[in-house]
């Protein structure tokens, strides 16, 4: 357990200080940056450093749960998702670079409280700790969706971003459930939602 830890410890270093990589082409890659006012590009900035917020959790959390996870082919599922979200780390963090900004910088504490959802979340059993992932990633799709009506018309790069990582979520959801994610009482779901609430308004500005 002491290993796992410290695997874990140094992993978590490497999320929040070192940059993230990815296998499949940033989905803006050919996409010209687009002239776009002062205001559009704050909020663009704003919109793409919740992302980025958002995505530092979702290391932790499959991170957390990697810990914990007692089936074998979940684990290895749950992985292959996890690849995924480094890789919309990678996305998100250059599209913020590029937007003349920085990470938030609450994102050490999210990823703290994260993990320890996710280490609680795992030490409940499997069909729970899936529950959690399953609900995360439709909370999180939901919130990618209102993020296309909101970025500027304009911003085709930071779009493709955002609709490629909605389609990926969306098939972590998937995967969560074909692992026989339970549902989640509505309670803990509403409770998402409002952690959720203060990290996208606190990230949003700093
Ligand atoms: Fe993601
Ligand atoms: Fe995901």
């Amino acid at each position: 357990m002491l290993d796992k830890l410290i695997i874990e410890f140094d992993k978590g270093v490497r999320t929040l200080f070192a940059p993230a990589h990815s296998r499949r082409a940033h989905p803006d890659e050919h996409l010209p940056d687009a002239e776009l006012t002062d205001a559009e590009k704050r909020h663009a900035l704003g919109l793409m450093r919740v992302n980025h917020c958002g995505e530092i959790c979702a290391q932790a959390l499959y991170q957390g749960q990697a810990l914990t996870a007692r089936d074998q082919d979940a684990r290895d599922a749950l992985r292959h998702a996890a690849v995924e979200e480094e890789e919309h780390l990678a996305w998100t963090e250059r599209r913020i670079r590029e937007l003349g900004g920085h990470p938030s910088l609450f994102n050490p504490l999210w990823y703290t409280g994260s993990l320890a959802i996710g280490v609680a979340a795992g030490l409940l059993g499997d069909k729970w700790n899936l529950g959690f992932l399953e609900e995360t990633e439709h909370q999180v799709g939901a919130h990618l969706d209102s993020h296309l009506k909101e970025l500027p018309a304009d911003d085709a790069k930071s779009r493709a971003i955002v609709e490629q990582m909605r389609d990926d979520e969306a098939e972590h959801a998937k995967m969560a459930h074909q692992y026989g994610a339970a549902p989640l009482p509505s309670p803990v779901k509403g409770l998402m939602r409002l952690t959720s609430k203060i990290m996208t308004t606190t990230s949003y500005r700093l």
